[in-house]
């Protein structure tokens, strides 16, 4: 029995009964005098929606739709905000051919998100009326707005996290620091929104420029940081390359890395930050001259000394770039050993970072198993023995125990099925 699928079942249909219910009543208090108030909004929310910005490989996306509701929410009313933002999301979510699945849980979320942030609005706002003297919605506004984006955050990493079996705790960590940063550049937005309504109800619309510059800004943000880890990783697949024997080899040390990490069950930030060193820890070869990196023969001692600078190289430069932050310790300690010698700082035991410790035993793995210009690649059986043999010593045994269980039940699977 698949409990993930029944929990996810159980609660896309809580959450989508609780959702439309809000969304009928909303309906049922809307004011037929602002009727093109709401389809302008709605127009405009649906081409916020249409352009969302990814900013991970598992779905997490922003939109600037979020200063749109919270406005709509203090200017025209908690049930004009959902049936805005509802209808809205609806809609690009049908434009967009996303699915029903998805519009339906879009559709629900905003609704419960809006209802609960709208109870807060007003429990805190000193009079019946929705728009305020500036200085008395600050608080209300800050609290109104915590409150759906804690509302927002939550409901959709519980249908992610269910629905890509990843812990929901991971899940919002994840996606936390981006829609911190995201939604509160927005905030702002959203009360000038309000400000500008008071003083000249159509005076509102001037916020588009500055909605549409907001978007523009934050994509071109992450479009940059993708570029950027999209050549960094072809520079360290260049560097690969330079001898025909090392090519692809950090692809192959992130996908052992990688499963490694997954059979120790670690949380999946690390693991993504794994994978990540993997593709660039052999990056500061960039720094190692042909003569040394493609002797075909031992090196000497001078040579294995400037041979042995290319982690603290990788490091340099990764250092200068933010994204590398988290695993430029990996990188920098992927040729430190158990026993403690191992370079370039002779660290010990559990003083070498987890994911520097998984990146040895995966690097080794691949080293063995390839051919070399003065001698043929090992069997993987024999790699294993190896792996086996120095762990204690050279690697962690944790690790290599890790490696051996993910090898074995690879191994059934590839002989059921021969
Ligand atoms: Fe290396």
């Amino acid at each position: 029995m698949d409990w993930h699928k029944i929990l996810f079942n159980l609660y896309f249909t809580g959450v989508s009964l609780a959702g439309l219910v809000i969304l009928a009543f909303a309906f049922q208090n809307l004011n037929p005098d602002n009727i093109y108030v709401y389809l302008f909004w709605i127009a405009v929310f649906v081409i916020a929606e249409m352009k969302t910005v990814p900013f991970d490989v598992k779905g997490g996306q922003v939109s600037v739709g979020f200063a749109i509701n919270l406005a709509m929410l203090m200017i025209y009313g908690t049930s004009s905000s959902i049936v805005i933002t509802s209808v809205g999301s609806a809609l690009a979510d049908i434009i967009g051919r996303r699915g029903w699945q998805k519009m339906v849980f879009n559709t629900a979320q905003y609704s419960i998100s809006l209802f609960a942030a709208g109870m807060v609005y007003e429990k805190l706002s000193p009079t019946d009326q929705h728009i305020l003297a500036v200085n008395q919605y600050i608080v209300p506004f800050i609290f109104t707005t915590l409150t759906f984006v804690i509302f927002n955050i939550t409901l959709v990493a519980i249908i992610v996290s269910l629905s890509l079996k990843i812990a929901l705790i991971d899940i919002i960590k994840m996606d936390l620091g981006m829609n911190v940063l995201f939604l509160t550049s927005l905030a702002p937005l959203s009360l000038l929104m309000v400000i500008l309504y008071i003083n000249e109800p159509w005076s509102i619309i001037l916020i588009l420029p500055p909605l549409a510059l907001s978007h523009n800004s934050f994509k071109n943000y992450l479009k940059l940081r993708q570029q950027t880890r999209t050549t960094i990783e072809l520079l360290a697949d260049v560097v690969d390359r330079r001898d025909p024997y090392t090519a692809s080899h950090s692809f192959r040390v992130a996908k052992y890395a990688e499963q490694i990490a997954r059979q120790m069950g670690l949380p999946y930030e690390q693991i993504e930050n794994v994978i990540m060193a993997g593709r660039v820890h052999d990056l500061g070869k960039i720094g190692v001259s042909d003569d040394i990196l493609l002797k075909p023969a031992p090196l000497t001692d001078i040579e294995y000394k400037q041979m042995k600078n290319h982690p603290k190289i990788g490091y340099n430069i990764l250092s200068s770039l933010e994204m590398y932050e988290n695993l430029l310790s990996f990188v920098l300690y992927h040729h430190e050993r158990m026993d403690g010698c191992g370079y370039p700082h002779g660290l010990n035991a559990n003083s070498i970072p987890l994911g520097a410790r998984i990146l040895a035993v995966a690097d080794s793995f691949d080293a063995m198993t390839s051919d070399r210009p003065y001698r043929k690649a090992m069997s993987e059986e024999k790699a294993f023995l190896e792996l086996k043999k120095n762990s204690g010593t050279q690697f962690d045994p944790k690790v290599v125990d890790a490696f051996i269980e993910v090898w074995e039940r690879e191994k059934a699977v590839r002989e059921r099925y021969q």
